[in-house]
């Protein structure tokens, strides 16, 4: 059976056991997997990510009371959320729960008019928790889109990603940018996304050789984004462009830095260097991956790699080993590029790999990981997938 089959499955299986009822509303938001572009979209800069075959479900179905009652098929709990718009987010990141998502986006769903009945829900997911994946976006476009269905109503997509953005800001105290929920409202079978985080137009890009295939592997050492580190780096990146007078790095050249470099300190340069040299890797790559230039689009992952690596400061050990061992098996060895994907500090890489080899390729970076640092790593092939659904309901 399918992933997606067996965990739709599981949810209804779920849903009745806890609410002794069939659930009436089914929606699904996929996670995602950036394939270069990192930590520029909250600098107005381009990302280029895609939906993966991982995705959250929400079902519901109306419930007596004055609250919504869901659980979490994840942690096993039953939490109670307010739809009366009384709702006020953690005092802070410590208090942080699953359900402060689910409170979140309630909460600002209701701000844009969709209104829920009381209801009951279970939420399931076979998105990673923590890896990176983009477990966070997938549950919170799920919630939304499960309340769409409930109310009949719908919001514009690019709208419904900001609501969620927002809901992650306000009730999770992470700073995120717009790239993880805007992938998984507006994914496109099929098809990668080059998005310019200024204008929040969405340019999908084909990715129709089946030649080729997308590798992740999960080092599965957790991050643990609200940990400062990522707040941190959106801060370095705001003193950098003020020094560099633009009003985002996405408005600042390679020269314009060279030229005010004297003006930054050392940590600011680095910072400013990562995000501009990014900015032009992820349209070169975008380029490259129309062309169907394998090669150059995956020369310009290890050097986003590196540049995360050094400059940015975003890797970790074990994502560095990946990568080198993905780098040292070449596209002789079947793997055109590699880098670390997302947020950073732990989680997955991502690896364009020749589809004939993806068991050979997945096989040796398993041992001589598992070897180095006796962890074994989850590794997945997966097609860009469809954004969020409603599975059933109106
Ligand atoms: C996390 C954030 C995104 C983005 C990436 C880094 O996934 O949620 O908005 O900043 O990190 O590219």
């Amino acid at each position: 059976m399918k992933l997606f089959d067996t965990l739709l499955s599981e949810t209804r299986s779920l849903f009745k056991k806890q609410f002794n009822t069939e659930p009436v509303w089914l929606a699904s938001a996929p996670g995602r997997v950036n394939l270069i572009g990192e930590h520029t979209d909250y600098n107005d800069g381009f990302v280029f990510p895609m939906a993966i075959e991982r995705q959250t479900i929400m079902a519901a179905a109306p419930y007596d009371g004055k609250t919504a009652k869901i659980y979490s098929a994840q942690s096993g709990e039953l939490a109670e959320i307010l739809i009366d718009g009384t709702s006020q987010p953690p005092a802070s990141k410590e208090k942080v729960k699953w359900h402060s998502y689910v409170q979140g986006v309630v909460a600002f769903c209701i701000e844009a008019g969709l209104q829920p009945q009381p209801f009951c829900a279970v939420i399931h997911s076979n998105v990673p928790l923590g890896g990176g994946l983009s477990s966070s976006a997938s549950l919170e476009v799920s919630i939304a889109t499960v309340l769409e269905a409930m109310t009949g109503k719908r919001i514009d997509p690019v709208q419904k990603s900001l609501l969620c953005q927002q809901a992650e800001h306000k009730y999770a105290h992470m700073p995120c940018g717009i790239m993880d929920q805007f992938i998984s409202a507006l994914a496109k079978k099929d098809h990668a996304m080059l998005l310019d985080c200024r204008s929040q137009v969405p340019k999908p890009i084909p990715m129709s050789d089946t030649g080729v295939s997308v590798l992740i592997v999960n080092s599965n050492k957790k991050h643990e984004l609200a940990g400062g580190e990522y707040a941190e780096r959106r801060k370095q990146c705001e003193e950098a462009a003020q020094i560099l007078e633009v009003s985002k790095l996405r408005d600042a050249d390679p020269v314009r830095l060279e030229t005010a470099r004297d003006k930054l300190n050392d940590l600011q340069y680095r910072r400013a260097k990562h995000v501009i040299s990014e900015d032009l890797r992820t349209r070169k790559a975008a380029d490259a991956l129309i062309a169907e230039d394998w090669a150059a689009c995956g020369n310009l992952m290890y050097q986003s790699h590196f540049s995360m690596c050094t400059d940015f400061e975003i890797t970790t050990p074990y994502l560095d080993l990946l990568v080198s061992l993905a780098r040292w098996l070449g596209v002789e060895g079947g793997v055109y590029g590699s880098r670390m994907t997302g947020g950073g500090f732990g989680g997955c890489t991502v690896s364009l790999v020749k589809t004939d080899k993806v068991e050979e390729v997945s096989n040796k970076i398993r041992e001589g990981y598992k070897a180095v640092t006796g962890i074994e790593p989850t590794i997945f092939a997966t097609r860009p997938a469809q954004g969020a659904a409603v599975i059933e309901g109106s």
